[in-house]
């Protein structure tokens, strides 16, 4: 069964892949190599053995994506593919809007030309912005969102309600990430962000590998369990078999909302205990003032996902950071340009 991936050579879209190929689809992948390398086709292929088809292409872009719907059968799309830094959204809104929402809604468009009606969004946490209690419910309202990115995400959410409500032949399922950390077990694929890391663990694997000298910590006066921010992480590796167990849902028609979290959640201070334990050594940090825009804490209700879609996080903290280190040392400098 063959599976479109837009953004698949990305961090999260990578990691699925390779599930998508163990659970027995064919991952197609489009991505245009805005945030990702090439190379990362060959390390799906040295894990899983099979390297998926890949067109370069843009999801704003009709003329590429037509071509890709008419030539394969294809069952379900999962749309990874988008911006997603969350001050750079600040200073160009519509850059993100464009990417984010008018790309979603082009390949909206050419999916309802060639009657593919399924689609998984990579949605995220940040739409239940600032004022509900944790853990959040996927029945919460959501808005009051102090960025760009996150609006985008919002609107895109609405847009594919709305899409589903207008022809219920759609089956559209919504998947809010909460932090996704940690790389492949191997060693072989993980976040490979450009230029400086604005979240916390890759900031941290590279204060450990020696790029930075310490780690700032945003805040030590929340009201949480240490005073610093409250985040849930969860495992890549978690969060890609999310998706497959996703694709259960579809041929369901409706929309469907779930987290995918651990459930629960970790200061900044004791994902720096267990990145220290981790590397074998104490990663330094001090205290600086508060990020603007971060919430203190917030973690994710995640038992609808497990009563749904049978789905659970089962990586601890300990592997995240764990297999996290294990992909900085390998890959210091992240993906090769070419392999
Ligand atoms: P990523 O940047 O690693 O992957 C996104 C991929 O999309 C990249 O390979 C990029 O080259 C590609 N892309 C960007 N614009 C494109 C375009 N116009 N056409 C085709 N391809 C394009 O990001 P990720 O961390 O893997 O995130 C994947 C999705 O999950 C994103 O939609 C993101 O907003 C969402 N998400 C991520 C997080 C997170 O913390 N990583 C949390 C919640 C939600
Ligand atoms: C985690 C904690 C920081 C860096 C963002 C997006 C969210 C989602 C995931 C896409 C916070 C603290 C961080 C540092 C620090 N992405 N921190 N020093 O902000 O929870 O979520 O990524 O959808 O939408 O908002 O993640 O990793 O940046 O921060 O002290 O150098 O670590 O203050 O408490 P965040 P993060």
């Amino acid at each position: 069964m063959k599976i479109l991936v837009t953004g698949g050579l990305g961090y999260i879209g990578s990691h699925t892949s390779v599930k998508l190929i163990e659970a027995g689809y064919t991952p197609i992948i489009v991505d245009n190599l805005y945030n990702s390398k090439k190379s990362v086709l060959k390390r799906i292929n040295e894990i899983t053995g099979q390297q998926p088809l890949f067109y370069e292409a843009d999801i704003r872009n009709k003329t590429d994506l037509k071509p890709i719907f008419a030539q394969h059968d294809i069952e379900a799309v999962i749309h990874f593919a988008g911006l997603k830094a969350v001050g750079e959204s600040v200073k160009k809104p519509l850059a993100y809007y464009e990417v984010n929402v008018y790309g979603t809604i082009t390949l909206l468009d050419v999916m309802s030309e060639y009657q593919v009606n399924n689609i998984i969004f990579s949605s995220s946490a940040t739409v239940y912005g600032d004022k509900n209690p944790s853990p959040f419910i996927e029945s919460y309202p959501t808005g009051n969102i102090t960025n760009p990115y996150g609006w985008s995400k919002f609107m895109v959410e609405q847009c594919l309600m709305d899409l589903q409500k207008a022809e219920p032949e759609w089956s559209v399922t919504i998947l809010r990430y909460f932090n996704p950390v940690g790389a492949h077990p191997s060693g072989l694929m993980g976040e490979d962000p450009q230029g400086v890391p604005n979240n916390l663990m890759p900031y941290i694997s590279q204060v450990a590998i020696g790029k930075h000298g310490f780690l700032s910590i945003y805040g030590n006066d929340y009201p949480t369990k240490d005073g610093t921010g409250v985040r849930d992480y969860v495992h890549v590796e978690d969060l890609a078999t999310g998706h497959v167990c996703a694709l259960q849902k579809l041929n369901q028609s409706g929309t469907h909302i779930y987290n995918l979290g651990n459930g629960s959640g970790n200061s900044v201070l004791e994902v720096v205990s267990a990145f220290s334990k981790a590397c074998g050594q104490q990663i330094p940090y001090k205290m600086m003032p508060r990020r603007a825009g971060d919430i203190a804490a917030f973690w994710s209700d995640a038992s609808k996902a497990q009563k749904e879609l049978n789905w659970q996080a089962h990586y601890q903290l300990e592997d995240m950071a764990k297999d996290s280190w294990r992909w900085q040392q390998k890959n210091p400098t992240g993906y090769p340009d070419e392999e």
